[in-house]
């Protein structure tokens, strides 16, 4: 067990985010006491043990998986990678009555076909078994007891058994979704940069399936981001301590609090809405959040002063642009009728359609959503909005990194000595690319492809598909004693 021993003497870990979130993972890993972050593009490294791994499963809310690196090296051909692949000592790692599945990311290498790599991984895994035992494990498409993450950027290959499993954005709240259902990930990183913490109420008056309004009200509750979750890759592994889980889980479940403000959530559409109550209760907060069929036109605020934050449809299709401008127009004049004393943040990936708000931006932040690039745009509402007409902050990409956040985000790691890597990388790479179930756009989600016990590959089920949660709904969540502690 020399592999999974190393844990003892602290080790390297990699989790993985959205482009635009790395520095807001990288404060919550600080947050939740790891050292030697680093930020990366699309992640965070740290050092840490196997609490630390526990830790950052369960609670950090913009992270996608946690891996947990096994085997870097260099490989320019298919040939060396099955070689060395071959020389990781996999019966340290997995059982041969355990399912692996493996994920494969290729960026700038001369190996270039991700669904090969992934299998010429597979074929020395298998092969190194049959060698030493005369059986060979399976592969699954899903539900696989151990999950192998294989990325291979400028001919370096990093080997890393994924602790998470399924990506950490399936919080196990969700049984069923709307059109276009934002990442939860997203969404609450999203809420995190806008620097909200609970104390001020909070509108999504496009709420569709509720994502942003949970997690908003999470975040205030200090309900961990993976309470609702049964499962993590971890639990299979050979070294799983449940007691240490269980004790990782006990200490962050005593922080739940009660909300501070009111969050309030609403949608034109009946069915959005029918569909955002079943989430609601079943992540039991039905008696957290107000949930109402409005048209954001109508909404008339009940104090002065709030934050909005919702995800307008991006009417990305030709026979919607005349439609959509109007809709756009409309947000800005129900923000500037209604919202006096708000800040407004809006996500969008359509810019053209943006500058028909009519108001004057303060910060304009690049996120991707799945592989969309957008913006995460913030208004600050006051008696008289100026019109933005010619105003030349529409103009300016100049990004966010520079302004608000550096300033806004007091308890910055920065401070505790965290290097930040990510500069070091040209722009123009593979933040586009997506590379997994979570970076792909839900509302066209074609599936993931994943390799198959047969060498042919199958597609992933829809991410629209309910999870699987076995909570009761029954709003029992343990102690909320505790004020929010953001
Ligand atoms: C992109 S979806 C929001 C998805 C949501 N964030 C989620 O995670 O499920 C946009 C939503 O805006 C709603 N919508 C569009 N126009 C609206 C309006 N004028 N007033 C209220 N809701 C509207 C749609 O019904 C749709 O549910």
């Amino acid at each position: 067990m020399a592999l999974l021993q190393e844990y003892n003497m602290g080790m390297d870990f990699t989790v993985k985010t959205f482009a635009g979130l790395e520095e807001v993972l990288a404060t919550e890993l600080m947050n939740i006491g790891v050292s030697g972050i680093q930020v990366i593009k699309r992640g965070v490294q740290f050092r840490g043990g196997k609490e630390d791994m526990y830790r950052a499963n369960y609670l950090c809310r913009t992270a996608l998986r946690v891996l947990r690196p096994i085997g870097v090296f260099e490989v320019t051909d298919d040939v060396q990678l099955y070689e060395k692949v071959k020389k990781i000592d996999w019966q340290e790692v997995f059982r041969l009555d355990q399912t692996f599945n493996i994920n494969a990311h290729v960026f700038h290498s001369q190996l270039d076909h991700e669904q090969y790599v992934a299998l010429r991984t597979k074929d020395a895994i298998v092969d190194q078994f049959r060698e030493a035992t005369g059986k060979r494990p399976w592969v699954a498409k899903e539900d696989a007891d151990v999950y192998i993450d294989v990325h291979i950027s400028q001919d370096v290959c990093t080997v890393s058994l994924d602790s998470s499993g399924e990506s950490l954005h399936k919080r196990g709240y969700r049984i069923d979704a709307d059109k276009a259902p934002i990442n939860e990930v997203l969404a609450s990183g999203m809420i995190k940069l806008t620097g909200w913490n609970g104390e001020k109420d909070f509108y999504d008056p496009m709420c569709g399936s509720a994502t942003i309004p949970i997690e908003a009200a999470m975040l205030a509750m200090n309900i961990p981001a993976a309470h609702y979750r049964k499962h993590f890759s971890f639990m299979n592994w050979a070294d799983y301590d449940e007691g240490l889980f269980k004790k990782v889980k006990k200490e962050a479940d005593l922080e739940m609090g009660e909300l501070a403000c009111r969050i309030f959530a609403s949608d034109r559409s009946e069915k959005a809405v029918g569909i955002a109550k079943r989430n609601l209760r079943n992540a039991g907060l039905h008696k957290d959040i107000d949930i109402s069929v409005s048209y954001f036109d109508s909404i008339q605020p009940e104090d002065k002063g709030g934050i909005l934050v919702f995800n307008p449809p991006y009417g990305k299709r030709m026979e919607e642009r005349g439609e959509i401008r109007d809709l756009y127009r409309g947000i800005g004049d129900a923000l500037k009728q209604s919202f006096s004393g708000f800040e407004a943040w809006i996500i969008t990936s359509n810019m053209d359609v943006a500058k028909f708000i009519g108001l004057r931006p303060s910060a304009k932040i690049v996120l991707y959503n799945g592989p969309l690039e957008s913006r995460f745009i913030k208004f600050e509402l006051y008696e008289g909005s100026k019109k933005a007409k010619n105003n030349p902050q529409w103009e300016d990409e100049s990004d966010y990194r520079k302004k608000d956040y550096k300033r806004e985000d007091k308890g910055d790691y920065r401070k505790k000595n965290v290097k930040n890597t990510a500069g070091k990388f040209n722009r123009n790479d593979d933040r586009k690319k997506p590379d997994r179930e979570e970076d792909k756009p839900r509302w066209k989600d074609k599936g993931d492809r994943k390799i198959d016990n047969d060498n042919s590959y199958s597609r992933r089920p829809s991410l629209g598909k309910p999870e699987k949660t076995g909570y009761t709904g029954d709003g029992k969540r343990g102690s909320r004693k505790k004020r929010p502690r953001i």
